[in-house]
């Protein structure tokens, strides 16, 4: 086999190294229009024909092609996010944060990392309404110089579930009928009303929070216990928030559906325009510090994403911003390719042991080798700032394939290694670990306090009502009657009014 001539391997290296910069301007070096070989066409809509009016030829390889991509064209969509929108930007650090982790992008106060956002709704597939209620995804991959630090963040600080098992069953819920084809209100509303742990998650959905005004306007969490660990072996619990210094802003129920039928790629579009016109959004981020020994005091585990942790407890501790100014030049190639991954985590943080944040560390790359193919990595705009896999070879779309570096451990061209320093830091006993997927009274206590905060605020008690009345309005009766004694366990009065504005909704909808 002949290998790659040097300069044809230097060629690939250097489109590899370079590719993280931003995936722009076209393939060609060409001004003129070609087939994708590379070869002239005079006109792009012409085609080959026996005679003035005969059969169309074999041979018209610049048709059939153009015929042939285009039928290509869809890949799959993600199976949940599908809809979404996204931007580059820059994260910097504002406060020093270095007693808590080693990650090197958070080592000093002012030093700045480019950062790709993608932004999307949960349920809807890539065509539906950006403002259907739905927790909104907030997933950040951070260019490092020790690799992707990827935030695969959600504008809710909880979680519908604790045990992903779990998963697939519930986003099927939350999907399409598999007869009807058609969303459905009784299995909406059976899930949850059956796997309660939800209830924290509910109350934040069916808030107004549940329909942003925009992606600028809503804040990202972490949702999960990480860890910010020290190379000296030392670790803390941590949960990340990114607040929006565009302030909070939401739709109400009405207003969101008025814009789903008018312009249903309203977050899209309001996103796009802001940054095309330099005002650039930003959010503030803070992290919640918890030691190992105060978890193992803590009233709930710290691996229930379904709980979150009290601020007067644990304070919010400011440590960087985030802006966003650079619109991508191509959707597909920079948002709809986009891959990020809780798995892409940097020296100096580390997942903790929630099973659901462990679940998925797997379920994200294993969905892009299938939606992006094995090489997903290569996409320059995934691509990390430096790489040296030599061992992960082939496969389709290898575009850098480390050229003829040697494929195993050869004792002739050894490798470098950058030593990590780092200590086995985890006790696999303890409280802290304890979990239980069995919901308790004490699993409604947190939808309590956010039913007596939505009281805070003029009318949020009674939209939150409104809006769960005119949704769940649509289910079977014996679902409505599960459902309502859910919100009696939040609060005697909110299950009562639930009851009365729902069963109202019923007769209206029945004459
Ligand atoms: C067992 C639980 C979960 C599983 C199995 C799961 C699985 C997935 C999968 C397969 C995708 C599509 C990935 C792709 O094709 O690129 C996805 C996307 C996403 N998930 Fe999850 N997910 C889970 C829970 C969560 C949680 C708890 C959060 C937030 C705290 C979250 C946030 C996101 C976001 C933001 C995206 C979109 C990323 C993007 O913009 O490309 N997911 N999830």
């Amino acid at each position: 086999m002949r290998l790659p001539s040097p300069s044809v391997v230097s060629a690939f290296t250097t489109f590899f190294a370079c590719a993280t910069a931003t995936v722009q301007g076209s393939n060609s070096g060409h001004s003129f229009y070609t087939t994708s070989g590379g070869v002239p066409v005079n006109d792009p809509t012409a085609f080959q024909r026996v005679g003035r009016n005969g059969p169309i030829l074999l041979q018209d390889t610049h048709l059939i092609e153009q015929l042939a991509h285009f039928a290509r064209e869809r890949i799959p969509e993600r199976v949940v996010h599908a809809k979404g929108a996204g931007a580059y930007g820059v994260f910097e650090v504002t406060e020093d944060i270095t007693d808590l982790t080693s990650a090197a992008f958070l080592d000093q106060i002012g030093k700045k990392s480019r950062v790709l956002v993608r932004f999307s709704t949960v349920g809807g597939e890539s065509g539906s309404a950006d403002t259907a209620r739905d927790p909104r995804g907030f997933a950040i991959k951070i260019y490092t110089e020790e690799g992707n630090e990827d935030w695969v963040f959600n504008s809710t600080p909880v979680f519908f579930l604790r045990d992903p098992s779990k998963f697939p069953l519930f986003v099927h819920t939350q999907k399409r009928d598999p007869q009807t084809h058609l969303k459905n209100a009784t299995v909406f509303w059976d899930y949850l009303s059956t796997n309660q742990e939800s209830v924290r998650q509910l109350m934040h959905l069916f808030s107004d929070r549940g329909t942003p005004f925009s992606y600028r306007h809503m804040d990202g969490f972490s949702g999960h216990t990480f860890k910010f660990a020290k190379h000296n072996g030392t670790y803390n619990y941590v949960k990340i928030h990114l607040k929006t210094d565009q302030g909070v802003r939401t739709l109400t129920n009405e207003e969101a559906g008025d814009l789903a039928g008018k312009n249903s790629d309203w977050t899209t579009q309001d996103l796009f325009e802001a940054i095309q016109r330099g005002d650039n959004p930003s959010w503030t981020a803070y992290v919640q510090v918890m030691s190992p020994e105060q978890a193992e005091q803590f009233r709930y585990s710290v691996f229930d994403l379904t709980k979150t942790w009290p601020e007067d407890q644990f304070p919010l501790r400011k440590f960087g911003k985030m802006t966003l100014n650079q619109n991508p030049e191509n959707f597909f190639a920079e948002i709809e390719q986009a891959a990020f991954s809780p798995s892409n985590i940097v020296p100096g943080i580390e997942p903790s042991a929630d099973p659901v944040l462990q679940a998925r560390l797997f379920s994200y790359p294993d969905s892009q080798r299938y939606r992006l193919g094995v090489n997903f990595n290569q996409i320059p705009v995934n691509c990390p700032m430096h790489v040296n896999n030599p061992f992960q070879r082939d496969g389709h779309f290898a575009i850098h394939n480390y050229g003829a570096a040697p494929n195993y451990m050869s004792s002739f061209h050894p490798l470098v290694y950058r030593s990590v320093p780092t200590k086995e830091h985890e006790e696999w006993v303890g409280k802290a670990t304890l979990f239980s997927s069995v919901v308790e009274d004490k699993d409604f206590e947190q939808a309590t306090e956010e039913w007596a905060y939505l009281g805070t605020m003029e009318g949020q008690q009674r939209n939150f009502v409104h809006n769960i009345a005119v949704h769940l309005c649509n289910a079977h009766p014996e679902v409505r009657k599960r459902t309502y004694g859910m919100f009696d366990r939040v609060d005697a009065q909110l299950g009562q009014w639930l009851r009365e504005e729902t069963e109202k909704e019923v007769v209206a909808l029945s004459v």
